[in-house]
């Protein structure tokens, strides 16, 4: 893969940044998390030293007509005030007029383009948007991991006009600790593993339980597996299909090096809500009128002890509904064990990237990922698009 320092000369050239700020925006229409913003600093601040302009190029959301609340006009204020410099906003993504505004950048000035998702041909990978937005620059810079998985204009078409293209430094560090991870851990690795659906893991846990010592199980998605060893699973979270999937998890499990670990005790509640009549069940069997929303005492204590003696740990997905007080001790658990554990610790992007956030324990992990389905695709050894195209 070719990296920053692949490029040569930048002064007063034109650089097209791909940079992921799909961010969440408030009621406002302010920037409520700027993680992602922060997170692609380091690559700017290196292009802008370095003497280049910069063309930023991201999407944000899934607008299906242009959308004015998704445009990233909110983001380019907050961006101009985190580098401490004017980011001009482009009043769409391509045309004569965004053409001339890229074309009248000096070195050290950022101008970033609308949403590109406003233009039909970015998911389609059009050609046409591809050359478009190539033009723009003279070389190519991909810093958004969080989209590599998508084969867009913006992500590969454009990529594959330019001569000169290389990752930017976040999505470098994104690829090699994410790869370091199941190719060369340090030992015992231990991968944790919740959220709500089983389909949604199936191949990151199959791939755990061959690379990984032992895989932790938590979340709604520990249903399933319950159910499949013969518990009662009362109204907890539990669709059929789930089920057979753990079923064919647990017997590869058994021909497989990894161990899978499921809850011991739960945490139920009689409805999904934060004024819920809790129960604390000390064992794994659901009584009928009420659902499993978090893990126990007991399986926080195992938990935590195999997290503590472990080289290098891996967290996607909450252990319970973490949203809601009654059920959030479990998963403020799992983070503080990683923010304490003497290991590499990595955390996936999503619900337990904002769970790290929540519970103040973020700076301590060894890595963030600001890629959701981007950093599960690499584990389950898939190779991402937008990274193919920089190699
Ligand atoms: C994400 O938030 O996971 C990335 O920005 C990709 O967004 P997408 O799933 O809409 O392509």
């Amino acid at each position: 893969m070719r990296t920053l320092q692949d490029l040569g000369d930048l002064a007063d050239r034109r650089v097209l940044v791909r940079v992921d700020f799909n961010v969440p925006l408030d009621a406002e229409g302010a920037v409520a998390d700027e993680t992602r913003i922060r997170e692609t600093l380091p690559t700017l601040r290196e292009l802008l030293r370095r003497g280049a302009a910069l063309v930023l190029v991201s999407h944000l959301g899934r607008p299906k007509n242009r959308e004015p609340a998704l445009s990233l006009a909110p983001v380019a204020v907050r961006l101009g005030e985190l580098l401490g410099t004017k980011v001009a906003m482009a009043p769409a993504v391509v045309g004569a007029e965004v053409r001339e505004l890229a074309e009248a950048l000096t070195g050290g000035q950022l101008l970033l383009l609308e949403n590109v998702r406003y233009e039909p041909g970015e998911t389609k990978n059009d050609p046409g948007l591809a050359a478009e937005l190539a033009a723009l620059a003279d070389v190519y810079v991909d810093d958004a991991f969080g989209a590599a998985h998508r084969a867009h204009a913006s992500t590969v078409g454009a990529a594959e006009l330019m001569p000169q293209r290389a990752a930017g430094l976040l999505l470098e560090r994104e690829v090699r600790t994410l790869t370091e991870l199941t190719e060369s851990p340090a030992r015992p690795l231990v991968a944790i593993l919740g959220g709500a659906k089983v389909s949604d893991k199936i191949k990151v846990i199959e791939r755990f339980l061959q690379v990984a010592d032992t895989v932790l199980i938590g979340g709604a998605m520990a249903f399933p597996f319950l159910c499949a060893q013969g518990h009662e699973v009362g109204n907890s979270l539990c669709a059929a299909d789930d089920v057979e999937h753990a079923r064919a998890l647990l017997e590869l499990e058994l021909k497989s090096p990894g161990r899978l670990v499921l809850p011991a005790d739960l945490v139920a509640g009689d409805r999904f809500a934060a004024d819920a009549t809790t129960e604390e069940i000390d064992g794994t069997d659901v009584p009928d009128g009420l659902m499993g929303l978090d893990i126990g005492p007991r399986t926080v204590a195992e938990y935590t002890d195999i997290i503590g003696s472990a080289g290098t740990v891996f967290w996607n997905g909450p252990m319970g509904a973490f949203e809601l007080a009654p059920f959030a001790a479990g998963t403020r658990a799992v983070a503080d064990a990683l923010a304490g554990a003497d290991a590499v610790t990595v955390v996936g992007g999503g619900d337990s990237a904002a769970a790290v956030q929540l519970f103040g324990v973020a700076e301590r992990m060894t890595h963030v990922s600001t890629g959701g389905g981007a950093a599960l695709e690499l584990i389950e050894g898939r190779s991402l698009p937008g990274v193919d195209v920089l190699a």
